[in-house]
């Protein structure tokens, strides 16, 4: 791992080191809201975090794969999968680094993943040669337009 991204997983790891989840336990809103476009069968989840997205695609039958940097966000997303008595498997790694299977999955879900631009463009790449025939890309994030409301986030685009 490169020392930049490095402190990046020190960085969310010192975030998600809270009682109670950061973004909550219920999925995202719009995750939920289209989530029946998937398709049956297996859901990629990237910089999937505490597993609010994970555990609900779990919940709906999907076996589920939630890549994080995060160690412990990602044992905070096995714990909320106990919880709700589904199972989910965590890959901690580096997205800059982590293969995305060809042709492997019936989703990917990316909700506020706040990448670099030149770590986005390869896995969106990479996204779409790993959706199987009718598979479903599930993105919300900014757009630059974001930066003027001085929210949370990146600073750059
Ligand atoms: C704003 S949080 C969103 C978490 C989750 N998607 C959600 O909506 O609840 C951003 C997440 O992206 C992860 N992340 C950012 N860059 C990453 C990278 N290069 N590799 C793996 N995870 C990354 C962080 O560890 C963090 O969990």
């Amino acid at each position: 791992m490169n020392p930049k991204l490095h402190m990046d997983a020190i960085f969310w790891n010192d975030r998600y080191s809270v009682a109670g989840h950061v973004y909550g336990e219920e999925p995202n809103a719009f995750v939920a809201e289209v989530a029946p476009h998937i398709p049956a069968g297996p859901v990629l989840c990237l910089a999937e975090g505490e597993g609010r997205n994970a555990v609900y695609l779990a919940t709906l039958g999907h076996r589920v794969t939630a890549v994080d940097q995060s160690e412990v966000g990602l044992a905070k997303a096995r714990r909320l999968a106990d919880t709700h008595g589904v199972e989910i498997t965590t890959v901690t790694a580096d997205l800059d680094c982590y293969d995305i299977a060809v042709g492997a999955w019936a989703g990917i879900i990316a909700t506020f993943a706040h990448l670099p631009p030149a770590v986005r463009r390869r896995i969106h790449h990479d996204v779409a040669a790993g959706l199987m025939p009718g598979g479903v890309f599930i993105l919300e994030a900014y757009t630059p337009a974001q930066l003027a409301f001085d929210t949370g986030g990146p600073k750059t685009s």
